[in-house]
């Protein structure tokens, strides 16, 4: 008996052996692609650049259009296309009410990564290499480190975390997204593990993020026509009418539940790889917080 089970171990190791090569991946991937890390990539990719490139030039017809709306990559409900107070505002202002209660001595501003205090331009430059947590972290993580360093609990997905990164981010509105991707080892190391893992099939429906993302861009996924990744982590949170505000976390989070994928935590290395890529591919674009989605 011991004998027999032993073999059947022994043999399906090798026929595994016989079929499998020794260097194949444990995953499948989507075909993977090249991206230019700047959103003038998108050009090769579904061309709806040039539908919001310049805001001035922006067609107002194609907006709440499903057959035209993705070419808008709803950029169009960003400011200042769309001035109206909506609760991105609630959460900036909620935010830096926080900020400031945190912020007495400066040094939670400092931790932030913020130069002489100033928060202009600091959301341009995350996700960012933190030598003191020796990675790359995204701005929620790093709140979410900061105030704990100030004794409050702000845990990375709540609402008062992104309040925090809603209002950090405000600061920079209008301002390039410029992440170096190219030559700093840790953000380049972190860009290609996220390209990876954006290609990889997973759960249920063995989809990868591309899968939708880069491969249907323009056609239809039930009723949402699927956007390119280009430009997204720009406006990051999001208030979304559905859920109050949206981490970009939050956001894959959705993603794998609607592709019957199990979830990660908010601050998971695997998601920071992601937002590094999709930063990457937003650099160049302004960023447009707070900003608004169904
Ligand atoms: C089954 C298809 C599908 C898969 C797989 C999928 N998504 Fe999505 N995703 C969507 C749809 C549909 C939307 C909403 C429409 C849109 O904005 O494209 C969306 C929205 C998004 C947005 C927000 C876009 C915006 O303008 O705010 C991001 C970012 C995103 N997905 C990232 C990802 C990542 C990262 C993965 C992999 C972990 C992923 N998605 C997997 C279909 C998918």
């Amino acid at each position: 008996m011991k004998l027999s089970f032993v073999s059947v171990l022994f043999l399906s190791a090798g026929m595994a052996q016989a079929d499998v090569p020794t260097n194949a991946p444990y995953r499948e991937y989507d075909p993977m692609e090249n991206y230019v890390p700047n959103v003038k990539g998108d050009l090769q990719l579904s061309k709806s650049y040039i539908y919001w490139k310049d805001p001035k030039n922006l067609d107002w017809r194609m907006a709440g259009n499903p057959e035209e709306n993705w070419k808008l990559n709803w950029k169009f409900m960003d400011p200042p296309f769309n001035a109206s107070v909506h609760g991105g505002h609630f959460a900036a202002d909620r935010g830096e009410t926080i900020f400031l209660e945190l912020n007495k001595t400066g040094s939670f501003a400092t931790c932030l990564g913020a130069r002489k205090g100033s928060l202009k331009g600091l959301r341009t430059r995350y996700p960012m290499d933190r030598p003191d947590l020796k990675r790359v972290a995204g701005l929620e993580e790093v709140i979410e480190r900061c105030a704990g360093k100030e004794g409050r609990i702000l845990q990375n997905g709540s609402y008062d975390n992104s309040a925090v990164s809603v209002y950090v981010a405000s600061q920079s509105t209008g301002m390039p997204i410029n992440i170096n991707v190219t030559s700093s080892a840790p953000l380049k190391a972190a860009f290609e593990r996220g390209r990876k893992l954006f290609h990889t099939r997973v759960g249920r429906f063995n989809l990868a993020c591309s899968s939708c993302h880069t491969h249907q861009i323009g056609l239809h996924l039930r009723g949402t026509v699927v956007t390119s990744p280009y430009g997204d982590a720009a406006h990051y949170p999001v208030y979304r009418t559905r859920y109050q505000l949206q981490s970009m976390h939050l956001r894959f989070a959705e993603c794998n539940l609607d592709a019957r994928t199990q979830p990660l935590l908010p601050g998971s290395r695997a998601y920071t790889d992601i937002e590094v890529f999709l930063t990457g591919l937003s650099n160049g674009y302004p960023v447009s917080v707070p900003s608004e989605r169904d």
